[in-house]
C-alpha cells in the first residue's frame, strides 16, 4: 500500500469516468481530495459514488479559463492550506474526421481543453509547491499521442495530448532542483461506462481499467516515485 498521509490532492476531471475512480482510490489511501467540478449534480454523483467521505470537498472551475483556475486554487489553499499533488485529469475528445474534412475549430478546442487546462492548473499550483519545495503533478495524455497510437481522424486530439507530454517533460526540467516531480500517463481506451455506450461492438478486453490507471497515478503522486520526473508512462491495457 502506498500511503499518502494527509496530502492535499487537487483533482481536475474528478466527476468523469477516470476521475471518479482516482478520487475514490486516493480517499481510500488517506488523502484529502479537492475535486474540481462544473455541475452540482455531478459533484453530488461523485460524493455518492465515494460514499460521502468527509475528506472530499468540491471546487467549481472551468479549467480552460485562467481566472477561474486562479480563484479555484486560491479557494483550495484557503480551505486546505496547500496543494501537495495536482492531478490534471480533465480533458475530452473530438475527432473522427480526416484533416481535409475537419472543422477549423477542432484544433483550438482540443488544445484548449486538453493542453491549456493542464498548463493553467500546473501554473496556478506551482508557486506554492516551489515555496514549500514539495509537489507532485500528474497529467493524463493518451496513447493516441504516441507512435503506437496513431489513428486516422485523430490529429487535433493527438496534437493536444502530445502537448501534455511536452508540458510534462519541459516542466519537469524547470523544477528539477526542487522536490517537485512532473509526470504523465498515456492511457489506451479506458473501460468507462461512457466508452461502453459509445462503442458497443468494441473488444473491451483490450481496454485499460480506470482502477489500473489510478494505481499508476497513485504511485506517481507518492513519495515512492520521488526519483521519477519527466516520464510519460504507457497505460495501454492490452491494446
Ligand atoms: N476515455 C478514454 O478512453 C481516454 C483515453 C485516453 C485518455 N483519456 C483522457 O483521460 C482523461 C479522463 O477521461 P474520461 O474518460 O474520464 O473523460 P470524461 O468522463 O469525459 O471526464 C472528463 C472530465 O473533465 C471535466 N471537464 C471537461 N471540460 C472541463 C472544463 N472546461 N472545466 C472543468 N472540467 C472540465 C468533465 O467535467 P463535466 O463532468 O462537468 O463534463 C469531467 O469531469 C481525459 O483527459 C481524457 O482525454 C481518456
Amino acid at each position: 500500500m502506498i500511503m499518502l498521509g494527509d496530502r492535499v490532492v487537487l483533482v481536475t476531471g474528478a466527476t468523469g469516468g477516470l476521475g471518479r475512480v482516482v478520487v475514490k482510490r486516493f480517499l481510500a489511501e488517506g488523502a484529502k481530495v479537492a475535486a474540481v467540478y462544473r455541475s452540482e449534480d455531478k459533484l453530488k454523483d461523485l460524493k455518492d459514488y465515494v460514499g460521502g467521505s468527509p475528506a472530499l470537498s468540491g471546487f467549481k472551475a472551468d479549467v480552460t479559463d485562467a481566472r477561474s483556475v486562479a480563484s479555484m486554487v486560491e479557494a483550495v489553499v484557503k480551505e486546505h492550506g496547500r496543494v501537495d499533488v495536482l492531478l490534471n485529469i480533465a480533458g475530452g475528445y473530438t475527432g473522427g474526421k480526416l484533416l481535409n474534412e475537419a472543422e477549423e475549430t477542432a484544433l483550438d478546442q482540443m488544445v484548449t481543453l486538453n493542453t491549456k487546462s493542464a498548463y493553467l492548473c500546473s501554473r496556478a499550483v506551482l508557486p506554492g509547491m516551489i515555496e514549500r519545495n514539495y509537489g507532485r503533478i500528474v497529467s493524463v495524455s493518451a496513447k493516441n499521442a504516441t507512435p503506437r497510437g496513431r489513428r486516422a481522424g485523430n490529429i487535433a486530439y493527438a496534437i493536444s495530448k502530445g502537448g501534455v507530454i511536452t508540458l510534462t517533460e519541459a516542466l519537469a526540467e524547470e523544477v528539477s532542483k526542487n522536490d517537485i516531480t512532473v509526470n504523465c500517463v498515456m492511457p489506451g481506451t479506458i473501460d468507462t461506462a461512457d466508452n461502453r455506450e459509445k462503442m458497443p461492438e468494441a473488444d473491451t478486453s483490450k481496454w485499460v481499467s480506470p482502477e489500473d490507471i489510478a494505481s499508476v497515478i497513485l504511485f506517481l503522486s507518492s513519495d515512492a516515485s520521488k526519483a521519477v520526473s519527466g516520464a510519460s508512462i504507457p497505460v495501454f491495457g492490452k491494446s
